[in-house]
């Protein structure tokens, strides 16, 4: 039996955004945030385990200097909704008073978890405090949410690959997928 791995790349019509696609893109918010923010030494979070891909792919093409963090949230579970409950698993170590604070997501969807993360944040004082997000879901927002920096738009389907999994799977993916409802099936029976 293939993994699901093989399963899902064996299609290639799966595919939404291609490994070039994502890097050139990786590339330009890059620029950007070392445009922006010169002559300053931000504090990059990765919020995991969604963006560790991003994450690490994005800091890779920084000009500027930098430092980095990680907070764990979790509001999915293994469901394909978000719950709208949302737990901190995993707080900042370093004090972000007074500094700029970058926060890196992988997608926005309800914008639950941005809204959360932005207002935790700002109570530890940053001088000043944007959001990176790779993928904006279009029309799937519960709430209002600003996000500086953004990759691509995309529709409502569920997608994985590059750091997004179905399940704790798949984030091993250079691309990013559309979820077949095939594959969803078979990883349920599992
Ligand atoms: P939000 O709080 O609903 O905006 O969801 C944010 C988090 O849900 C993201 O950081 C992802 O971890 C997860 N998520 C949302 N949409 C998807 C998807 O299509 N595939 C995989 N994970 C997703
Ligand atoms: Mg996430």
């Amino acid at each position: 039996m293939s993994s699901f791995t093989e399963q899902l790349t064996a299609d290639r019509n799966n595919i939404l955004l291609t490994r070039e696609q994502i890097q050139e893109k990786v590339k330009k918010i890059a620029a950007q945030i070392s445009n922006d923010y010169q002559g300053k030494i931000p504090v990059l979070i990765c919020v995991l385990n969604g963006s560790f891909l991003f994450f690490t792919d994005l800091v890779r093409q920084l000009s500027i200097d930098c430092e980095v963090d990680f907070v764990k949230i979790s509001s999915y579970g293994d469901a394909l909704k978000s719950s709208g409950k949302i737990d901190v698993l995993k707080h900042v170590d370093c004090p972000l008073e007074g500094r700029d604070v970058i926060i890196v997501e992988d997608i926005i969807d309800t914008g639950l978890s941005v809204h959360f993360l932005r207002r935790w944040l700002k109570e530890l004082n940053p001088a000043s405090l944007r959001f990176v997000s790779l993928l904006i879901k279009e029309g799937t927002a519960v709430v209002d949410y600003e996000c500086e920096y953004s990759g691509f738009k995309i529709g409502k389907e569920f997608v994985i690959g590059y750091g997004l999994d179905y399940r704790q799977l798949l984030r091993n993916l250079p691309e990013i997928y559309i979820m077949p409802e095939m594959l969803l099936q078979a990883m349920d029976k599992k």
